[in-house]
């Protein structure tokens, strides 16, 4: 498969320019709430204490997740709104969205483990890099998850 190469670029909240968070908040909401027809509070708490990874093509936003902070979203560090825009699907930016957040939790906590509320459908994937389900799958915002731990 073609592989995209990125830029990647962490920052907290006040450290994004707006036209950067802009772009963040257009996949997210473009992915989670429209594409996936849910819902939800897309903005919520998190996002002004959380990490934020955004991965660059060019000038193009190929791909996001944040990172929350031990004591935040979870007791331990823990990923969340992993997205690929719909454009660079297929191409292992997920896969290499995830390796760089996993490598810089693992810089920022080490020894901790990384705990996620992840989409049913993609348990395969979150496997591939370790974690493991914990739970039973549940709906969340009626959507199919299963929590998964990565142990540190
Ligand atoms: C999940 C997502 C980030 C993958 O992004 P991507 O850049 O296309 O992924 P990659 O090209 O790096 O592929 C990585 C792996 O993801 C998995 N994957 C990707 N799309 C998938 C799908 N629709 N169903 C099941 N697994 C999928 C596969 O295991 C794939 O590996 P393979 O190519 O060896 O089979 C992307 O499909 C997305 O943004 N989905 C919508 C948002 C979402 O549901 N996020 C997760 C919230 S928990």
């Amino acid at each position: 498969m073609p592989r995209v190469e990125l830029r990647f670029q962490w920052a907290r909240l006040g450290d994004l320019s707006g036209v950067e968070f802009h772009a963040a908040m257009v996949q997210r909401v473009a992915v989670f709430v429209v594409e996936q027809n849910c819902v939800y509070q897309e903005a919520d708490t998190l996002d002004p204490v959380a990490w934020h990874l955004l991965a660059w093509s060019g000038g193009q936003l190929a791909a996001y997740l944040r990172l929350a902070d031990p004591g935040t979203n979870y007791p331990e560090p823990s990923l969340g709104r992993v997205l690929t825009a719909p454009a660079f699907r297929g191409q292992g930016a997920g896969q290499q969205l995830l390796a760089e957040a996993l490598r810089r939790g693992d810089q920022l906590w080490p020894g901790q483990a990384n705990r996620i509320s992840a989409q049913q459908y993609l348990l395969k994937f979150y496997q591939g890099f370790g974690f493991a389900p914990v739970s039973e799958v549940y709906l969340e915002d009626n959507i199919p998850h299963v929590e998964m731990l990565r142990p540190g």
